[in-house]
């Protein structure tokens, strides 16, 4: 008689604390993720938007003619610093005697890289992954493009007369809004 009494209070107990094991969890899996990546120092220095020195002004063609410049930078992660590696690159594009324009080489529909063709015409940018085309100041050519928004601009400072500084940061892709990555 009196194991019959107690396994049905048994069983209430385990049932209790399977509850709320299984509570704790679903609160604490969210904040470890939130801490992790708010202590992560990847995310924090290796993305966040900077100035960064790109070229001088007289290695960019008066005629408009865009170049490509790799952004070099220090990247740092939990672990490591790693001085002057490749983070990224930029289209400039000498617009008049010390203004310059900077569109991001990533193509904002799902990542490839653009290209820029002057072949044609007066010149246009290509993404060779879905063929979206984009005019000299970044946007798009056809109404039918993959890409959801035209390229992306990036801020430039001239400084000290003749250096030109582009503050670099990534956007996310796939999206009509231009959204900058954290
Ligand atoms: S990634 Fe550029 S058009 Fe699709």
């Amino acid at each position: 008689m009196e194991i019959h009494s107690q396994t049905p209070n048994r069983r209430g107990f385990v049932a209790k604390l399977i509850t709320l094991v299984l509570g704790a969890v679903a609160l604490l899996v969210p904040a470890a993720v939130g801490i992790v990546a708010f202590l992560n120092p990847l995310r924090q220095k290796g993305r966040a938007s900077r100035f960064i020195k790109l070229t001088s002004l007289a290695t960019l063609p008066e005629d408009g003619t865009p170049r490509k410049f790799p952004v070099i930078a220090d990247r740092t992660d939990a672990w490591n610093r790693f001085p002057n590696e490749p983070i990224g690159a930029v289209f400039l594009r000498r617009v008049g005697k010390d203004k310059v324009r900077a569109l991001h080489v990533v193509c904002p529909h799902a990542g490839c890289s653009i290209v820029y063709d002057g072949s044609s015409g007066g010149g246009k940018f290509f993404c060779p992954c879905h063929a979206a085309s984009f005019g000299l100041a970044g946007e798009r050519l056809d109404k039918t493009s993959p890409s959801p928004r035209d390229m992306d601009t990036l801020e430039v400072e001239i400084r000290n007369g003749a250096e030109v500084w582009v503050k670099f940061r990534d956007f996310q892709t796939g999206t009509s809004k231009k959204v900058a990555q954290a």
